[in-house]
């Protein structure tokens, strides 16, 4: 019998992210490109007699509550299968909080992964994406990874080719963002939203492993509306035009990733960043990565 789960699940940026009308649920359509990147959550499943969970690192603060989506993800979890809820999950956060990351989604995607091996369950991973979209709208592209399209809520996903590797350096706040607020923001500056669609030239310089044209011309149209929100995230994005480095606010924000062309040196970048104060944190990430993954099973 197993019991304990080590689950690795990366955090996301949107490479693309296009937002069409909002539905009567609330939810707005979009044409997004997720990217995982090396930043990781670990989730750790163990044998229990009831639902316990403990948050370390970035998650020190947060509630351990029924607001905690690792909880809400172990109970969907159990009543599907029939069965009670008990185990002591724990999880060491290194994804912003509210950083337009999908921090809280991997947790709810290895809570959902680390459960479904302990309680012996082995769901086909269609299913475990069935689940995580009942969860939020990031949490199936974290428990698939890699490089996909999201379209309806972002939470129907086709993987895409991207050849080459991405280098980024995360620009984080202390303060976060509500993804809600943001919408809701542009919701209220009445934009006009054609039906959204990833470009195709876009999506060819992806394939063809043309980085630094990715980068380039990145989409985000909540970006507009995050950084007027936020003048943190409005810093740190003047601090990379400076620089000349072509820049992305994560999703809703307010997270800014710059991309590191491979002639340019990134710990000297970093060391720059960290001295400007235009951030939180200053870290670097590679991209596409994997996603969630069982990295230990006993
Ligand atoms: O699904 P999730 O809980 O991550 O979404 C958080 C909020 O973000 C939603 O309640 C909604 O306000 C907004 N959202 C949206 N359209 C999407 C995804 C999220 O309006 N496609």
């Amino acid at each position: 019998m197993i019991s304990t789960v080590r689950v690795k699940v990366p955090g996301k940026v949107n490479l693309y992210l296009a937002v069409g009308r909002r539905e009567e649920d609330g939810y707005h359509q979009l044409a997004t490109i997720f990217q995982a990147v090396d930043v990781y959550e670990d989730v750790t499943a163990e044998r229990h007699d009831s639902l316990a969970l403990t948050m370390t690192g970035r998650g020190a603060h947060l509630p351990v509550d029924e607001s905690n989506l690792a909880i809400r993800a172990a109970r969907l979890l159990a009543a599907e299968a029939g069965i009670a809820p008990a185990a002591r999950l724990r999880i060491h956060k290194r994804v912003p909080v509210a950083g337009g990351m999908a921090g809280g989604s991997a947790d709810a995607a290895g809570t959902l992964l680390a459960l479904d091996r302990l309680w012996g369950l082995r769901l086909e991973a269609a299913e475990l994406q069935r689940l995580g979209a009942a969860l939020g709208a990031d949490v199936p592209f974290t428990l698939m990874g890699g490089t996909a399209m999201g379209t309806g809520r972002g939470d129907v996903l086709t993987p895409m080719i991207a050849r080459g590797s991405f280098t980024w350096l995360l620009l984080t706040q202390s303060e976060g963002l509500s993804t809600p607020a943001v919408f809701g923001a542009w919701d209220r500056s009445g934009v006009e939203t054609p039906p959204p669609a990833v470009s195709r030239t876009f999506a060819r310089a992806l394939a063809e492993g043309d980085t630094g044209f990715v980068a380039r011309n990145a989409r985000n149209d909540l970006a507009r509306v995050a950084l007027a929100l936020h003048p943190g995230a409005r810093a740190a994005m003047e601090a990379c035009a400076l620089l000349g480095l072509p820049a992305i606010v994560s999703g809703s924000g307010p997270t800014v990733a710059a991309f590191v062309p491979e002639d340019e040196d990134v710990d000297a970048l970093l060391a720059y960043f960290e001295a400007s104060g235009v951030a939180e944190s200053c870290l670097v990430a590679r991209g596409p990565v994997p996603g969630a993954h069982v990295i230990d099973e006993s």
